[in-house]
């Protein structure tokens, strides 16, 4: 069943703090920074950015340092993430982070957005159609 997405004021809130952990993105590489910001249902909100690294392949998306963070934290039930790039597409989590919010995070929101306002709301399921989880072991 899907879950009641946040409101537009905490999706605001959200996007805020995403933008601010861009700011703390480690991107000397690619020049691209990400900002994210994972939300609990109870409203804590744990943020995250890129960190690169010389050997590339230890390259950290914004996303998956957010959910590291929470679920090392103890967090859990989470319901809305948001992503911050400066691009001139919205930039989605990749792959991987995708994978990895399905199986900590389930169908949440996904809130896009980049510095000049523009924004997009999806469903995680919507990003990961017929998902790999638990339930197929
Ligand atoms: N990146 C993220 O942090 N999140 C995404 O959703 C897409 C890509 C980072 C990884 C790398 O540091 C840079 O963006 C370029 O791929």
């Amino acid at each position: 069943m899907s879950r009641p997405a946040p409101g537009r004021a905490t999706l605001r809130e959200m996007a805020r703090l995403a933008r601010e952990a861009r700011e703390r993105a480690q991107a000397p590489y690619s020049h691209f920074k990400v900002g994210a910001a994972l939300k609990t249902r109870a409203g804590e909100i744990v943020t995250g950015c890129n960190i690169e690294n010389a050997s590339y392949g230890l390259t950290m998306c914004a996303e998956r340092v957010a959910v590291f963070k929470a679920v090392s934290e103890g967090l859990n039930d989470f319901d809305a993430i948001a992503v911050v790039a400066d691009s001139k597409r919205l930039t989605p989590p990749c792959g991987p982070c995708r994978q990895l919010l399905w199986e900590y995070c389930g169908d949440i929101v996904v809130h896009m957005l980049d510095l000049k306002g523009r924004s997009r709301t999806l469903r995680l399921a919507e990003l990961l159609p017929m998902p790999f989880d638990a339930g197929h072991l």
